[in-house]
C-alpha cells in the first residue's frame, strides 16, 4: 500500500454525490487540499438515478399530456404514442451534459478525484484500493439506496426506481408500492405515458409527510387522472411469472400488473465501510450528527442522506458546503431543517416549506391558516390546473408554513422559502406587488387574505 504523499490533505470526502461533491468544490474554493473518493459516477444518485433523470421523464410526461389534451385549448392534436428509447435518449442526454459539466468543475478545482470504493480506516484515513489517503478531516457522504420489504426481492418485473428509469417500453399496467415522493412521481409518469396505474400506500394518505390538505387534493387530482389510489392498504406478498406480477395485500385483495415498482423508502449506505470500527456510532444504519454535522469522532463529519432527516439533494449540497466552511474555520450558521423547501414533481406538483398546520399547532398553539384556491388565479386558469396555496401563520405572528399544490407550483417555492425563513408577517408580503398574470400572484393573494385585505378571494 502506498502511504500517499497525501499527509498534507485537509479533507478526504467519501462519496461524490450531491453532499460530497458540493463539499469538495467549496473546500477547494476555500483553498483547502481535497480528495474526493467515488466508486460509481461523480454526481451520485441525484444526477444519475434520481432527481435529474426522473424530472426529465416527468417533463416528457407533461409533453405527452399536452399532446393528448390539445383539443381542450382548441389545438387539434393527438398522442400517437410514447417512444421510450427516444424518451430515454433525451433523458440520458440531459444527464450526460450535466455529468460532463460537473467533471469539468471538479477538475478545474484541482480536486484529487479518486475512483474506487473507499473505506474509512480509522478517524483520519480512507483506503481506496492500494492507496491510503490521510487527512485532518474526513467527510462521510456515501448516500442512500432503494429499500425493499422483507420477502420482496427486486428482480424481473419487480423493480425499484433505478430499474424503472431504464425501461424500454410503456407497461400496460403498473402497481406502485408506496405513495411517498418516488411513488407519486412515477405513478404520474406512467399514467401520462398511458399505463393503468394503481398506487398502494399503507398510511391513510399519499405524501403523508405533507400537510393533510395537500394529500387530499393530490389524491383527488390523481383519481381524476384515472390513477387508482389505495390508501390504508398494506402489502403482503408478490409473485411473478413470465407475463405478470401478482401483488397480494394484507386484506387478501390481489392486483395484477406487468410491473411492480417498489418505492417504500431509501436506506443509508453505511454497512461495511469501516464507520463503526472507526468509532462512528450508527443508528439503524444512519449516521447521527450534531447540528454542526460532527459524528462524535474528532475530524469526522457526515452529510447527505446518511444523516437522519430529509433525503433531498439540496439539503446535501447545503450540508456539504456547511462542512467545508466549518473545516475552513468560517463558523457557518447551522442549517435549519424546517426551512428546507420540498417539491414533489408529480402532476399536479406539491411544494412546501416550513411547518404543516398540524405541526404548527403543536409548536405554536394558536395558528391561523388561509387557503387560496387557484380557481381565482388567472394563469392557473389558463393552464387549466386546480389546486391552492395554503399559508400557516402564528396567530398575529409570522408565516411558519407555505403549502402549495397545482401544475408548476413547485416553481413558486422560492418565494415561499424566503417568507418562512425570513419570518415574514402576511402584512409584509401583502405590501409586495406580485406580477400579473402569474401563478406567483396566488402567493401574494393568499397573504393579502391572511392580512385581512383579500383581493380576488374571501376573507
Ligand atoms: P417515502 O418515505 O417518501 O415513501 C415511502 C412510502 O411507502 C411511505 O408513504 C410508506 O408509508 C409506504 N410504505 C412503506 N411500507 C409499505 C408497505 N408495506 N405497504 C404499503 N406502503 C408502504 O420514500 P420514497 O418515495 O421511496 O423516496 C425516498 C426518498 O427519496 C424520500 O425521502 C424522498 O424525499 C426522496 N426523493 C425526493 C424527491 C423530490 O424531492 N422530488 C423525488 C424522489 C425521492
Amino acid at each position: 500500500m502506498s502511504a500517499d504523499a497525501a499527509d498534507d490533505l485537509d479533507v478526504v470526502i467519501l462519496g461524490g454525490g450531491s453532499g460530497g461533491y458540493a463539499c469538495a468544490l467549496r473546500a477547494a474554493e476555500l483553498g483547502l487540499k481535497v480528495a474526493l473518493v467515488e466508486k460509481g459516477r461523480l454526481g451520485g444518485t441525484c444526477l444519475h438515478v434520481g432527481c435529474i433523470p426522473t424530472k426529465a421523464l416527468l417533463h416528457a410526461a407533461e409533453v405527452a399530456d399536452v399532446a393528448r389534451h390539445g383539443e381542450q385549448f382548441g389545438v387539434r392534436s393527438t398522442l400517437e404514442g410514447v417512444d421510450m428509447p427516444r424518451v430515454n435518449a433525451y433523458k440520458d442526454g440531459v444527464v450526460a451534459r450535466l455529468y460532463k459539466g460537473l467533471q469539468g468543475l471538479v477538475k478545474a478545482a484541482k480536486i484529487d478525484y479518486v475512483e474506487g470504493e473507499g473505506r474509512l480506516d480509522g478517524p483520519g484515513a480512507v483506503v481506496v484500493g492500494d492507496r491510503r489517503l490521510t487527512a485532518r478531516n474526513v467527510v462521510l457522504a456515501t448516500g442512500s439506496q432503494p429499500r425493499s420489504l422483507p420477502g420482496l426481492d427486486i428482480g424481473g418485473r419487480i423493480m425499484t426506481s433505478e430499474q424503472a428509469l431504464a425501461i424500454d417500453h410503456v407497461p400496460d399496467r403498473v402497481v406502485v408500492l408506496g405513495g411517498g415522493v418516488i411513488g407519486v412521481e412515477f405513478a404520474s409518469v406512467f399514467a401520462s405515458f398511458g399505463s393503468a396505474v394503481t398506487v398502494v400506500e399503507a398510511l391513510p394518505r399519499l405524501v403523508a409527510a405533507e400537510d393533510e390538505a395537500l394529500s387530499k387534493q393530490l389524491e383527488r387530482a390523481f383519481r381524476k387522472r384515472k390513477i387508482t389510489v389505495r390508501t390504508g392498504a398494506r402489502f403482503a406478498s408478490a409473485t411473478q411469472d413470465a407475463d405478470t406480477v401478482t401483488v397480494t395485500l394484507e386484506s387478501g385483495d390481489t392486483l395484477e400488473a406487468e410491473l411492480l415498482l417498489v418505492a417504500v423508502g431509501r436506506g443509508p449506505v453505511t454497512a461495511g465501510l469501516g464507520y463503526e470500527e472507526a468509532g462512528v456510532p450508527l443508528d439503524r444504519g444512519f449516521v447521527p450528527t450534531d447540528e454542526r454535522l460532527r459524528t462524535g469522532v474528532p475530524g469526522v463529519y457526515a452529510v447527505g442522506d446518511i444523516v437522519p432527516g430529509l433525503q433531498l439533494a439540496h439539503r446535501g449540497f447545503a450540508q456539504g458546503i456547511f462542512v467545508a466552511e466549518q473545516i475552513a474555520g468560517l463558523e457557518p450558521t447551522p442549517i435549519d431543517e424546517t426551512g428546507i423547501p420540498r417539491v414533489t414533481y408529480c402532476d399536479p406538483e406539491v411544494a412546501s416549506v416550513g411547518l404543516t398546520e398540524a405541526q404548527a399547532r403543536e409548536v405554536h398553539g394558536d395558528v391561523q391558516t388561509y387557503e387560496y384556491n387557484l380557481g381565482g388565479n388567472g394563469k392557473s386558469q389558463i393552464l387549466g390546473t386546480q389546486g391552492f396555496v395554503k399559508v400557516v401563520r402564528v396567530a398575529d405572528g409570522p408565516v411558519v408554513g407555505v403549502h402549495m399544490v397545482g401544475a408548476r407550483m413547485g416553481e413558486q417555492i422560492g418565494e415561499g422559502q424566503l417568507i418562512v425563513n425570513w419570518e415574514a408577517f402576511p402584512e409584509d408580503v401583502a405590501a409586495l406587488v406580485h406580477a400579473h398574470p402569474t401563478q406567483n400572484e396566488s402567493l401574494g393573494e393568499a397573504h393579502l387574505a391572511l392580512a385581512g385585505k383579500p383581493l380576488h378571494a374571501h376573507a
